[in-house]
């Protein structure tokens, strides 16, 4: 096993591990009950996990109080949610002395750190993510919350957990669509950080889809590497951490708008496409990185249509009450090349105008590129 040690400047109490390897889920419990003596245990968990056998290989042999968010899904990240599962906890009396064990992929750990943020004021969180998106992105970097009926992540808080475990076997729970969506986030931190970690995903796509366990652990120790070199330079999104952000405003507004229909990997991937027409449009050297992604994204089997009920106008709306948004307009993070993110001035988002926007929506919906 290979582990990765997290500093957040600004609190150096909320320093923590990341744990990466292959086919441990069973030794986790002993190890956090060594982090955390005398802690109960409190696991999150959804109904895909449990139907996957995961539940029960990390609670061997031991009984611990339990929630299982169903059904699975975005569809439950919403804050009556979260009132269920605080209420379940105070059902199991657990005091400020307890702690969250968030078993699962990125509803899972975003719902799981946002209880935990709240509850009595707040409980650590172990973050346990058993997915593509939540191993390489969401289980790592302590954003947590719920979706409002108007938006995405609108209730939430930076919250760190106290440390994450990445075990790849579990990935073989997820099915085809899940898990190559999931690789998006991978694709995303090579685009913005590494270009010879874009050249690695390009040649060993096939080996990443037939889920061999080198090249899954290479990415879970490349993609927390990278997160993690972010996050601890700015932990609380003021200005570089927008650039783990590239693809997901667009994405955003795409995946709100199909009302979830979209995963969040697809609308990512979308929105990744999105990005590098505004790149080409800005004059920036951009088109043969576009042959490649969306080369590696048919191998991905990664559909890049929007669904036709969603509209121009709803993405513009969307987008125009961004988190993110100044002036009800949101920043871009675009790349100067592979690996590389456009910097303006000491700034890393990007303030892109209006018309330039709305012909690259138009170009994504008729997916002319
Ligand atoms: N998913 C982007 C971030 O953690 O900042």
């Amino acid at each position: 096993m290979q582990k990765i040690e997290v500093k957040i400047p600004a609190n150096p109490q909320s320093s923590y591990a990341i744990t990466v390897g292959d086919d441990f889920l069973d030794s986790i419990i002993p190890q956090i009950k060594t982090l955390l003596p005398n802690r109960e245990l409190f696991i999150i968990t959804d109904a895909n996990v449990v139907k996957a056998g995961l539940l029960k290989k990390l609670t061997a042999g031991v009984q611990l109080p339990c929630y299982v968010i169903t059904p699975a899904g975005e569809q439950s990240k919403h804050i009556g949610t979260i009132t269920k599962i605080i209420e379940e906890m105070e059902t199991n009396a657990l005091g400020r002395d307890c702690a969250v064990v968030a078993l699962g992929g990125g509803t899972v750990g975003d719902m799981a750190g946002f209880a935990a943020a709240i509850y009595k004021r707040g409980v650590p969180v172990i973050q346990i993510p058993t997915t593509t998106v939540a191993q390489a992105d969401s289980a790592i970097g302590g954003k947590t919350g719920v979706d409002s009926s108007i938006s995405k992540n609108a209730y939430g808080a930076f919250y760190h957990p106290a440390a994450v475990f990445v075990d790849v076997a579990t990935l073989k729970s997820l099915d085809e669509k899940q898990f190559n969506c999931g690789l998006v986030e991978s694709i995303k931190h090579a685009l913005i950080a590494d270009s010879d970690y874009f050249d690695y995903l390009q040649k060993n796509v096939d080996a990443l889809c037939a889920r061999q366990v080198k090249p899954l652990e290479y990415i879970a120790m490349k993609n927390c590497q990278i997160k993690v070199a972010v996050v601890e330079e700015d932990p609380y999104e003021k200005n570089k951490r927008r650039i783990l952000n590239y693809g997901h405003t667009i994405g955003h507004a795409i995946e709100s708008a199909s009302e979830y229909e979209i995963l969040h990997g697809q609308a990512v991937a979308i929105g990744i496409i999105a990005a590098n027409i505004i790149e080409q449009k800005l004059g920036l050297n951009a088109k043969e990185r576009l042959a490649q992604l969306k080369q590696l994204f048919a191998k991905l089997n990664i559909s890049l249509r929007i669904p036709a009920k969603i509209k121009k106008e709803q993405i513009l709306d969307i987008l125009s009450r961004d988190k993110k948004a100044i002036g009800k307009w949101p920043r871009f993070i675009l790349l100067e090349k592979t690996g590389k993110v456009l910097r303006d001035g000491e700034q890393y988002a990007y303030n892109v105008k209006r018309e330039i926007v709305e012909e690259t929506i138009d170009i994504i919906l008729k997916e002319k590129y």
